[in-house]
């Protein structure tokens, strides 16, 4: 399909964010203005956008002996544990798996929404900002579909964080705004990203995987610029005490929103010895490598705007986000 191809406008926004990030002065200056931004995507969107349940071919075959995802993306890979797997077993436990990062990116779209949603609450319906944000929560409620119906379509039940955690996180979707929520949402949305990049050009991998990848790359980039151009200014003039507060819970945000990107229950799908393979992903080096260069960009971002640092490092560390 042509999505494909769009995938090179995606390198625009790439170089945009490489050229001239030198410290939290210039980031902290750079953003553009809040209208102009919200326009230019807005124009983006009306140009691209998608409809998953037309775009994608849900009902062709799923071919045997592909991946659900890219395998290097898998907790396991480069395991003892994974070298003794079967080739079915490869093939099960990545689709459990990618089923399961995209029912994390579910849980977390939800509370995007909402978080969108209330910060544009007072605001004036007729600006491009206000505009821009509707469309996507408009996209995040295709995504959440999409990714609910590619999982039904390998007949994978729905992965959620577990239920304390899905509870817990009330208080934060009903209270973070600003910096905050839109910090948090870079974690959740960069990880996807970067993985998802991969998934749709890698072609060991399930066709409807690759699709759903391609569709979801191309309309966070929007996201993501949004996110980190209102990060920007909501920051820009918070105090010592809230910037603490906020690289406090941004950490808290990122440890669980990574922690729960693997349900134990993909392990038991593919077969295994769910304690075994919980430790060996627990002592995965690689997998490990692969979190922390998925999170680079947004550690980077964000440590040059001042959100990164104080007690939460340590929860960073361990979650090997750092
Ligand atoms: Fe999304
Ligand atoms: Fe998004």
């Amino acid at each position: 399909m042509s999505v494909v191809h769009e995938v090179r406008k995606n390198a625009t926004r790439k170089t945009a964010e490489k050229s001239g990030s030198t410290g939290t002065q210039s980031r902290l200056t750079r953003a553009g203005d809040r209208q102009d931004t919200a326009a230019r995507l807005l124009a983006s969107s009306a140009r691209m956008s998608y409809d998953p349940l037309i775009e994608v071919d849900w009902e062709a075959d799923i071919p045997e002996g592909l991946y659900g995802m890219t395998p290097e993306w898998c907790s396991l890979y480069g395991t003892e544990l994974w070298e003794r797997m079967t080739d079915e077993q490869r093939s099960t436990l990545t689709r459990h798996e990618a089923a399961s990062i995209s029912g994390t990116g579910i849980w977390f779209e939800m509370i995007l929404m909402q978080m969108l949603l209330r910060d544009i609450y007072t605001h004036d319906p007729s600006t491009p900002h206000v505009q821009f944000a509707l469309a996507e929560i408009a996209d995040e409620c295709r995504h959440s579909t999409m990714f609910a119906r590619s999982a039904q379509r390998f007949g994978i039940p729905s992965y959620r964080p577990k239920n304390w955690i899905l509870q817990s996180a009330r208080l934060f979707k009903a209270t973070a705004s600003g910096s905050l929520a839109y910090g948090g949402t870079l974690f959740a949305e960069e990880i996807l990203d970067m993985m998802q990049r991969d998934f749709m050009r890698d072609e060991r991998v399930q066709p409807i995987t690759r699709t759903v990848s391609k569709i979801h790359v191309l309309e966070e980039s929007r996201h993501i610029k949004f996110a980190r151009e209102e990060c920007v200014r909501r920051v820009r003039n918070a105090s010592r005490f809230k910037r603490a507060r906020v690289r406090l819970v941004l950490g808290v945000t990122a440890y669980f929103v990574v922690t729960s990107l693997v349900n134990d229950k993909v392990y038991e799908a593919a077969g295994l010895d769910v304690t075994e393979a919980k430790k060996a992903a627990k002592d995965n080096r690689h997998y490990h490598d692969k979190i922390r260069e998925g999170s680079a960009k947004t550690v980077e971002f964000l440590d040059e705007v001042g959100l990164i640092g104080g007690p939460s490092k340590l929860l960073l560390r361990r979650a090997h986000v750092l």
